[in-house]
């Protein structure tokens, strides 16, 4: 790991907790949940492909093998471009796992051709923020339960590069542009995270903190659909040009693991995060009223209704009562 890196050097074990990383067949995630299975926590990777989170599952039991008093990985379905597969898999998590103690909303999609999600929304936004905001708001009846517990969204700093547009937001009256489109997905990450803290303190819920945070530039699949967007080769230059300098997926999961589990940031809420201390996002990702009317915005498009996640009831456990 480079020195200069940010790295979680809190020994803090898991046992008994149960964590949802999101988007971890690969890259940052994997390393995520490998991280959290080695502290001996039931970790639960949230999954488009089955087939391509069971071969991670297995190369991480693989690599830790040897050691002792790991936790427990289970792999379930959850494709963010579609929200009726996130309340799929938020029913099937609330039917089954009697506690979620910490929650890292990490999938993301980059600078793809322009598209939709299932639903209709512009793919980067609605992959990347709203379906981590349902995920999120319909889980929380259970993660108040499950106090202390922590929610951490991954990020980037390319949500200081470009703006949000609320007039816009899904692409529907400008021009498309991957790129705009990423950072302002990040931005809404960002602002999410925020408002979240804000709220839960509105109602008086302590115990569950928010975090954001970039991870680094890191060597992952993010560039995967780089050459579609911008030029055929961009993502092989980029790699020559940039990746003697990109971060291994450990080192880049090493804010987001601090996040979740370090003593040190068990106190703070709400904050952006980088290298594992805090940091100051920009302007457009930390303005109060952003944050208030994304998530004005955000609970509609998702359709909630009079749904409100601050007080609605822990809906139970069934295979408890069976
Ligand atoms: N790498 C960097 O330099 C960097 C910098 C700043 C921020 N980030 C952020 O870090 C996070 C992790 O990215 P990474 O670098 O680890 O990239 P990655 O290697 O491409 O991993 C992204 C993960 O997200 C999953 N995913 C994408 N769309 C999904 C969907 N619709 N439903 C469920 N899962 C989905 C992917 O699954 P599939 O394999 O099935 O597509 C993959 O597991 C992202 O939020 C990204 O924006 C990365």
């Amino acid at each position: 790991m480079p020195l200069l890196s940010g790295k979680c050097r809190s020994k803090a074990r898991l046992t008994g907790k149960t964590a949802i990383v999101t988007g971890c067949n690969t890259g940052i995630g994997k390393e995520t949940v490998m991280d959290f299975y080695k502290r001996g926590a039931k970790v639960i990777m949230a999954c488009r492909s089955l087939d391509k989170a069971e071969a991670a599952k297995s190369d991480i039991k693989m690599k830790c093998k040897d050691l002792p008093d790991t936790g427990n990985i289970v792999v379930e379905k959850c494709d963010l471009s579609s929200l009726n597969s996130v309340r799929e898999f938020a029913k099937k998590v609330l039917d089954t796992e009697p506690q979620i103690n910490i929650l890292v909303n990490n999938a993301g999609v980059m600078m793809c051709p322009k598209g939709e999600t299932e639903d209709g929304f512009e793919t980067q936004f609605g992959t990347n923020h709203l379906a981590h905001f349902l995920l999120t708001v319909l889980l929380l009846p259970r993660i108040r339960n499950s106090t202390p517990a922590r929610i951490v969204t991954v990020s980037s700093a390319l949500h200081a590069r470009y703006g949000i547009n609320f007039d816009d937001l899904n692409y529907k009256k400008r021009s498309y542009s991957a790129a705009e489109a990423y950072s302002q997905s990040k931005i809404a990450n960002v602002l999410f995270s925020q408002e979240l803290a804000a709220r839960l303190k509105e109602y008086g819920i302590q115990g569950i903190n928010t975090y954001s945070l970039h991870p680094g530039v890191i060597k992952t699949e993010i560039l995967r659909n780089l050459d579609d967007t911008t030029f055929w080769g961009a993502r092989k230059t980029l790699n020559i040009l940039v990746g003697p300098f990109m971060k291994s997926p450990e080192s880049g999961a090493q804010t987001t693991i601090y996040c979740a589990v370090d003593e040190k940031c068990a106190a703070e809420t709400g904050l952006y995060y980088s290298d594992c201390v805090v940091k100051r996002p920009a302007s457009n990702g930390s303005k109060k009223e952003y944050a208030k009317k994304l998530w004005e915005m955000s609970a509609e498009m998702v359709k909630l209704g009079d749904y409100n996640p601050f007080t609605a009831n822990d809906p139970g456990v069934k295979t408890l009562g069976q």
